[in-house]
């Protein structure tokens, strides 16, 4: 048993339909995009039939159109004000995001998250008063658009609603904020169990005995810690998927299957690292949309691998590196500094695949980032003549130097400015986790 991390996050909703499959969160927060019309394609391919999305980004939304993808897309915190005020906002929110996509052969939108985990504590109870008034006049927008019974409304919340270790010694003690463990007959053999039915408890005692639960999030990174890697991400969602589709349930809710987003899709170099290094690591797919382990997405025991996102274009085999003549050292730590404040070097940080480096090597690897973050511009590599282009792969046992890809959205992200893209955080538990039984 190590200790380790995960994301956990649920999303309820007061629906009883039982759906089956796997979803997958697509996050964009990253310079490069792949082209969101193959990396739906690779979804089909894989067997993904649930996406949640964190924005209703009009070109994810084009790609989607004639799938049968079900689509859960989320209303971004920053408009729950205006729209729990005007519901003038939220029709035509509705209007454009949603209703105009649902004809025959369009998007299959099924959810609506209003917010991302409003009531996160780290918030300071800035959406508490939004929030609900929002939803509301989300659901009477679409009840005038006559979609009121086809699209369902939720709330993403994080677990810091009722979880709390000091004073949730069991599951059944779960309460929204006032573990293997046995709590009265049940043994609970994983955290993930052990944390749904606190939830579950919660919304007994809140008169919900019933309430339809998703979980929004779950997932673990391959980069960025010492327990962040592509072995235990692999071995952690392979047992959480044998056990959400085993039919088992939770010890509180025997005998169903659980509805599960995996988190995530796509690695996102232009995340917060707030929280950790391990932000930027989340994808089941590396940034060129490569899958970094094998996923047993239907829990039949096939040994087919991941389909990757095909047909993805690379800038030229060429990375700036350390010039090994170089005399004058003396810029080196800034120039280092600078190009990682620019472009990402999570994989340098202690316990990460590229901690291993010497300061040569970690000043090659920022370089490098930077520069093919740069679209491998020859400006880009000189950092006061210090650097130097070349076509031999630094690429050392564990540790990628990568080639960037050409990105669909026309570099228009990367030039909006990388700080711009560092606004949606998530927060994460640290758990002492025991692996999902197998
Ligand atoms: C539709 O969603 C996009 C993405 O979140 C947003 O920018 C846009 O303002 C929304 N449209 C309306 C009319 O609210
Ligand atoms: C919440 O409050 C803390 C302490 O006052 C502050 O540092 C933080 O920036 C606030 N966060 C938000 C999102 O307002
Ligand atoms: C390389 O960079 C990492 C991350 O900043 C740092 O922890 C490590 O000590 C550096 N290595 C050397 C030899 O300076």
């Amino acid at each position: 048993m190590a200790e380790e991390k995960a994301i956990f996050l649920i999303v309820l909703s007061t629906m009883f339909l039982c759906v089956s499959g796997v979803g997958v969160n697509w996050g964009t927060m990253a310079t490069h995009q792949l082209p969101p019309e193959k990396v739906v394609k690779m979804l089909q391919e894989n067997g993904f039939d649930k996406l949640k999305l964190f924005d209703a980004e009009e070109w994810i939304m084009a790609a989607l159109i004639g799938t049968d993808i079900e689509v859960m897309l989320a209303i971004p915190n920053n408009m729950l004000e205006e729209m729990s005020k005007n519901p003038k906002v939220a029709d035509s929110w509705v209007d454009e995001n949603v209703t105009s996509y649902l004809y025959t052969g369009g998007v299959n939108i099924k959810y609506i998250a209003v917010g991302n985990e409003p009531f996160l504590k780290e918030y300071n109870g800035s959406y508490l008063q939004s929030t609900l008034p929002a939803l509301k006049n989300i659901q009477t927008s679409l009840n005038n658009a006559g979609i009121g019974s086809r699209v369902k409304v939720t709330v993403p919340f994080n677990a810091d609603i009722y979880y709390s270790p000091e004073s949730n010694p069991v599951p059944s003690a779960g309460d929204f904020r006032p573990e293997p463990l046995r709590d009265g007959n049940s043994v609970y053999t994983n955290v993930f169990d052990a944390n749904l039915d606190t939830l579950l408890w919660a919304l007994e005692k809140a008169g919900y005995p019933e309430m339809h639960v998703m979980v929004g999030e779950v997932g673990w990174p391959t980069d960025g810690d010492k327990n962040a890697n592509v072995k235990n991400a692999e071995r952690f969602n392979m047992g959480l998927l044998k056990h959400v589709m085993s039919g088992n349930g939770t010890p509180k809710r025997k005998g169903t299957t659980i509805d599960i987003y995996l988190f995530s899709l796509i690695d996102e170099n232009a995340k917060s690292i707030a929280p950790g290094n391990f932000e930027r690591h989340w994808g089941i797919f590396e940034f060129d949309g490569k899958p970094k382990y094998q996923l047993d997405l239907k829990g039949m025991n096939e040994n087919k691998g991941l389909a990757p996102v095909e047909g993805v274009r690379y800038r030229e085999k060429q990375w700036c590196i350390l010039d090994p003549d170089a005399v004058d050292l003396n810029y080196l730590p800034d120039s280092i500094d600078y190009a990682c404040s620019l472009s990402d070097c999570t994989a340098l940080g202690y316990g990460s695949s590229c901690n291993g480096l010497t300061l040569e090597g970690n000043a090659s690897y920022a370089f490098n980032m930077y520069y093919q973050v740069n679209n491998q511009r020859d400006w880009d590599c000189d950092f006061s003549g210090l650097a130097i282009v070349t076509d031999e792969d630094p690429s050392q046992k564990g540790c990628q130097f990568p080639i960037m890809i050409i990105s669909h959205a026309s570099s228009l992200a990367m030039y909006a400015g990388f700080a711009d893209m560092l606004k949606r955080t998530l927060w994460l538990y640290i758990f002492v986790m025991s692996f999902l039984v197998l």
